[in-house]
């Protein structure tokens, strides 16, 4: 799980208060029933585009799609607790599991606040509708900085195990490849700029 000792980095960089979550309890009950036309939708981009087919097939698609809802559910309570957090956990292993990538998530995360700015907007004031995207947007963004920060601390601590060796060494054995990354990353120059 992501250490402690980070949420109140995360969470300041965030601009994510208690008032944040208030808010989204608040409107709860309005915005909740907005929540299967997300992943309905989230679902139909997702599986329009070919890279992701192998992450969603058609067997699983109901099941990843509950999943989604219950989790837009537990955000729309507004609360960061254990429970919160032990979710995150839980998604990154999955992700893990099922090699999905963390840049996946990130843009899909977008595609989802992009929608929930669109509702928004055509149901609220302006004013009000910001306010609460700006709630949602707060929360959403530290969700996926949980799972993305959970993938990588729980990739790395299978290979330790797996490895059979401690994380100190481990740690250092990285530092080490990720210099020779570096070094051969700037051997190399670019022929042309990438698109
Ligand atoms: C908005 C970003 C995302 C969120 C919040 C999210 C959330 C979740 C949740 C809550 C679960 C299930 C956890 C449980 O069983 O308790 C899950 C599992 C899973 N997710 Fe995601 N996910 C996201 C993005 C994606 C994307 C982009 C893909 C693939 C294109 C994906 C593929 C999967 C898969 C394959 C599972 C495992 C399903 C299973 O077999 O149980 N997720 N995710």
């Amino acid at each position: 799980m992501v250490r402690g000792d980070l949420m109140p980095a995360l969470r300041a960089l965030l601009g994510l208060t208690e008032e944040d979550g208030k808010r989204l309890a608040e409107y709860a009950d309005v915005v909740r029933p907005w929540g299967e036309t997300f992943v309905d939708a989230l679902c139909e981009q997702l599986q329009a585009l070919p890279e992701t087919e192998a992450f969603l097939p058609p067997e699983k698609r109901e099941r990843i799609k509950q999943a989604w809802l219950n989790w837009y559910n537990q955000v729309l309570e507004g609360r960061v607790d254990e429970a919160f957090l032990r979710l995150h956990e839980r998604i990154s292993l999955l992700h893990i599991k099922y090699h999905v990538p963390n840049g996946l998530m990130f843009s899909a995360m977008s595609r989802l606040q992009q929608m929930f700015l669109e509702h928004s907007l055509r149901t609220f004031s302006t004013d009000e509708a910001l306010a609460l995207y700006t709630a949602f947007k707060r929360i959403t963004d530290l969700s996926a900085a949980l799972i993305a920060e959970d993938y990588f601390r729980n990739a790395l601590l299978a290979m330790e195990r797996l490895a059979g060796v401690r994380a100190s060494l481990m740690g250092r054995m990285l530092d080490l490849e990720i210099q020779r990354l570096l070094d051969e990353h700037q051997a190399v120059q670019p022929s042309s700029a990438a698109a």
